[in-house]
């Protein structure tokens, strides 16, 4: 559909922002499952820990992040608490913890930041992995007991509330593929944990608006954009539907409809789970390409890849690359989540790219194929690119770079990246200038501008 304007412009208001999560940023992060996890031989790409991170524990550290973003022009950023920290041990709440995390907040408003804060983003504190982690049933008690005491310390500042992020990747990469604590491999775990995480989620939307009735509470979903490895082939498109079903279906059904479905479920519906979302929270990385396998009963017969033909990014510790740059998944992505009628936030979307080669030009384009669907309907009210600055990357250690902004892992000082201010450009013109796109992306220009 090219355009004869000269920028494409998205809605106003719209919330430009980065998206980070506090164990990849904090530093000295020692009470909680990641940090005993790295400390074990072989789990994390070269032995690295997670150490001081970006530092951002230090608030006059985080505070010269939060500057750089607001200079870019952004309005919005998206952190998480750290529940290890909050709740070293159970029951025992931190005030020192809260009132830092008041403060850490606070700064971000001060600068014109819209903080949207993760109540949740991979950590749980060391009692609760003593006790089973997600897999105890008291789990969701516990979490709600969490979301309580921090929504009456940062209520004040904080509107915009994520409950849980990508419970699947949790799930699947700590309960079924083994690279995530506790590294088990097991269908039924990894079914139940997931299963917990999303009543769990229920009771947190509960929790949350009981005490603050104008919040928008919503969940950062991890959209694989699954396709046919064959489009012509029926079995291939049966292989895609199963296997978006597992990644995606199990998720959205239960948080918009409250059902959980196999493997989670038997299609019963949860009371406290129906319409649990005020906005849906898409992290967007990859298209990911399905076939039907004879060889894989355990997988329900179904494959899934990289398409080896496509444009792969970095390669990941496990030899894979890390993602296939596809901009039209975005699209996909938002048509999908647009068919349920809720407000939708761009939680999470980037790439490793340590030498900033694509990465302007795969912000310009992700957008761009944002605009189109929001031309088509829609209802998207922001972005947040994953990440500010260089930060530890899990089972990759210091490896991937997802920064905007580059970290010398020595002395921690930061150098911006051409993409920083490819993305100020966008994020201050409220839109994509067909000058940024000729510049970044001039191939896409006749895909989105006439003339
Ligand atoms: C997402 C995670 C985030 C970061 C990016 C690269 O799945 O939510 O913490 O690791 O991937």
């Amino acid at each position: 559909m090219p355009d004869s304007r000269s920028i494409l412009k998205m809605p106003v208001p719209f919330r430009w922002g980065v998206a980070t999560a506090a164990h990849q940023n904090e530093g000295d992060n020692t009470n909680n499952q990641w940090a005993a996890w790295e400390r074990q031989e072989g789990r994390i790409q070269n032995g690295q820990l997670s150490g001081k991170a970006t530092g951002w524990w230090d608030l006059a550290e985080a505070a010269a992040d939060f500057d750089r973003a607001a200079d870019l022009g952004l309005n919005s950023l998206r952190l998480s608490v750290e529940w290890s920290r909050i709740e070293p041990e159970e029951g025992v709440f931190s005030a020192t913890a809260l009132r830092r995390y008041h403060e850490m907040i606070g700064l971000l408003c001060e600068r014109g930041l819209e903080p949207m804060v993760t109540l949740h983003h991979f950590t749980d504190p060391m009692w609760l992995a003593w006790l089973g982690g997600w897999e105890n049933p008291r789990v969701g008690d516990y979490f709600g007991r969490f979301v309580a005491r921090v929504v009456d310390a940062l209520g004040d500042q904080v509107h915009i509330w994520c409950t849980i992020n990508e419970p699947l990747v949790y799930a699947y990469s700590g309960y079924l593929e083994g690279s995530f604590p506790p590294g088990a491999r097991s269908l039924p775990r990894a079914s139940r944990v997931l299963r917990r995480m999303m009543l769990a989620h229920g009771r947190a939307y509960r929790v949350i608006h009981a005490a603050q009735n104008d919040a928008m509470v919503g969940i950062a979903h991890h959209m694989q954009v699954m396709l046919p490895a064959h489009p012509g082939w029926l079995l291939d498109r049966y292989a895609t539907r199963l296997a978006d079903h597992l990644a995606n279906g199990t998720s959205l059904t239960a948080v918009l409809l409250g059902r959980l479905t196999p493997p989670i479920g038997w299609g019963e519906t949860v009371p406290e789970l129906i319409d649990s979302a005020d906005y849906m929270g898409l992290n967007y990385y990859s298209t990911v390409r399905a076939t039907f396998d004879p060889t894989r009963p355990a997988e329900l017969f179904t494959r899934r890849f990289l398409d080896p033909h496509g444009e792969l990014s970095e390669l990941t510790k496990s030899g894979q690359h890390f993602s296939e740059i596809n901009p039209r998944g975005m699209y996909l992505a938002l048509k999908r989540l647009s068919a349920y009628k809720k407000p939708i936030y761009i939680t999470e979307n980037g790439l490793p790219d340590r030498l900033d080669a694509i990465r302007p030009r795969f912000i310009a384009t992700h957008l761009a194929e944002a605009w189109r669907a929001i031309q088509e309907g829609a209802d998207v009210r922001g972005y947040y690119h994953w990440t500010l600055v260089d930060n530890f990357e899990w089972s990759e250690g210091y490896n991937l770079k997802f920064g905007l902004f580059e970290m010398d892992p020595e002395t921690r000082a930061r150098t911006s990246r051409t993409s920083a201010a490819v993305y100020a450009r966008i994020a201050q013109a409220n839109g994509i200038p067909r000058q940024v796109m000729e510049r970044v992306a001039a191939g896409a220009v006749p895909t989105y501008f006439a003339g």
